[in-house]
């Protein structure tokens, strides 16, 4: 994970990752070398982001994106406001583009990852399938959201990789458009 966020321009979580988890969302060196560490971004349209969140601390820049009507300043990251009601992601991947952000790293939740998939925004999906049973019906899935129902539309994908990595392995698809 560390160094597929060092390859990446910036990195992206939404609000219910940086509650859940409090990341620091930062390249960690002890397992990947990094020049300039990647630009720090969180979907959070309300500006729910608390103030003493880890994502907020030095180390690396934050970008909050927030929706349009959202007043909220957060101390030590700048706040972009695109979207009505929710964060715009054609609108915001076009922003980051424009920042000179090539490569974004979208790393979770499941909320987000399915409005990638949804939307047709990734080029790219990775999964890394752990050597470990976790269970519980209620356990976070790997694209949430409404699902798609019907089958026509599902989001096709292409395998290009699957690499062992420790008693795990990680699947590289390409995101059929
Ligand atoms: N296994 C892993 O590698 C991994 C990685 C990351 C997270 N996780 C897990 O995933 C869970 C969190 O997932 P989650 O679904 O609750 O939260 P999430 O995907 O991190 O964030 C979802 C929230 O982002 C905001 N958002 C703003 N614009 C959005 C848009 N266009 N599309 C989608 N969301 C948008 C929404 O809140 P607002 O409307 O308030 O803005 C939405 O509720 C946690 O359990 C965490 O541990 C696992």
């Amino acid at each position: 994970m560390h160094i597929m966020r060092s390859q990446a321009d910036a990195i992206l979580v939404g609000i219910g990752t940086v509650l859940a988890d409090d990341p620091k969302l930062t390249v960690n060196e002890k397992y990947a070398k990094v020049t300039k560490q990647p630009l720090r971004v969180v979907l959070d349209s309300k500006g729910r982001t608390p103030k003493k969140a880890r994502v907020l601390e030095g180390g690396a820049k934050t970008l909050i994106v927030t929706d349009e009507s959202c007043t909220k300043e957060f101390p030590g990251a700048e706040v972009l406001r695109v979207g009505k009601w929710r964060v715009d992601l054609a609108k915001l991947v076009k922003n980051l583009d424009a920042r000179g952000i090539k490569n974004l790293f979208v790393e979770g939740g499941e909320g987000v990852l399915w409005s990638f998939l949804k939307e047709g925004i990734a080029d790219e999906l990775c999964v890394f399938v752990g050597s470990m049973i976790i269970g519980g019906t209620s356990s976070p899935t790997l694209a949430g959201g409404e699902g798609f129902s019907d089958i026509k539309k599902v989001r096709k994908l292409r395998l290009k990789e699957c690499r062992k990595l420790g008693d795990g392995a990680l699947l590289r698809y390409e995101v059929v458009k």
